[in-house]
């Protein structure tokens, strides 16, 4: 627990910034990790931007895959999370753009692109850090209330409430917001030999202790971390008021 979300982004920044420092990441051995959307996780990159641009950390031999992205929403719109991740963190670090994976929710075979992007994470060896953030209905990634808590990368409706907390993104206008997504699974985030994941505000107050007080339960998706052996949740004083 941490005072608020800027401490919360600069204790994880430093904390990915030391694990990336000890692997000590080659072209042949790349460090691999999941990134997330959202607000809560912007001063985590704002961190590591200051970092690399004071010369302690480097992403030249890191390798990433994003959690999720809409689907049919253009990938130049300013609210995919293409544009967002150039955007808040890729242009300001030394990432090789050819080193970044993130979902197509373009692609012509939606099935065809999240097996893809499953072997892909497999071929390169699997995830050594995911970095996450939660909804307010306790979502990790898109894995929405009812998700199996062994589900893969896949095609997600998402949850109306889901689709009113992003409103925000699309000027308030309800219709605007994507009903689908792509997005890695449950599994995929409990294979990765490290998760650690931000949660900053009241609004995910509820979540929060949902996810950790009670029962590992497909409801509240974030629950799964309890079955991870590897498990860190940095959240800011707002984010505990349930707990
Ligand atoms: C979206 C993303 C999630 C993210 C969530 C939180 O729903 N798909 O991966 O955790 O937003 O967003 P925020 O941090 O803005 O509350």
């Amino acid at each position: 627990i941490r005072d608020d979300a800027a401490n919360v982004g600069e204790y994880i920044g430093n904390y990915i910034a030391k694990r990336i420092n000890k692997f000590k990441p080659t072209a042949e051995k790349p460090f691999v990790l999941g990134l997330p959307t959202g607000s809560s996780p912007i001063p985590t990159y704002k961190h590591l931007i200051k970092l690399v641009k004071a010369g302690q950390l480097s992403f030249k031999h890191v390798v990433t895959f994003n959690m999720d992205e809409y689907v049919q929403l253009p990938q130049d719109h300013p609210e995919s999370y293409h544009t967002f991740m150039f955007r808040e963190f890729f242009s300001q670090v030394d990432i090789p753009p050819s080193q970044v994976n993130i979902l197509n929710g373009n692609a012509k075979d939606l099935i065809g692109e999240c097996n893809a992007y499953e072997a892909k994470i497999k071929a390169i060896g699997g995830i050594e850090l995911f970095l996450g953030g939660i909804g307010e209905d306790g979502h990790i990634a898109f894995n929405e209330p009812g998700s199996s808590l062994a589900s893969r990368t896949r095609i997600k409706t998402l949850a109306y409430d889901t689709i009113l907390a992003n409103a925000r993104f699309f000027n308030n206008d309800i219709a605007a917001v994507p009903r689908m997504a792509l997005t890695v699974g449950v599994a995929t985030v409990l294979d990765s030999r490290e998760v650690v994941v931000v949660v900053s505000g009241q609004r995910k107050a509820l979540a929060l202790s949902k996810a950790i007080e009670e029962g590992v339960n497909h409801l509240w998706t974030l629950s799964a971390l309890q079955l991870h052996p590897w498990a860190l949740i940095v959240v800011d004083e707002d984010a505990t008021a349930e707990l």
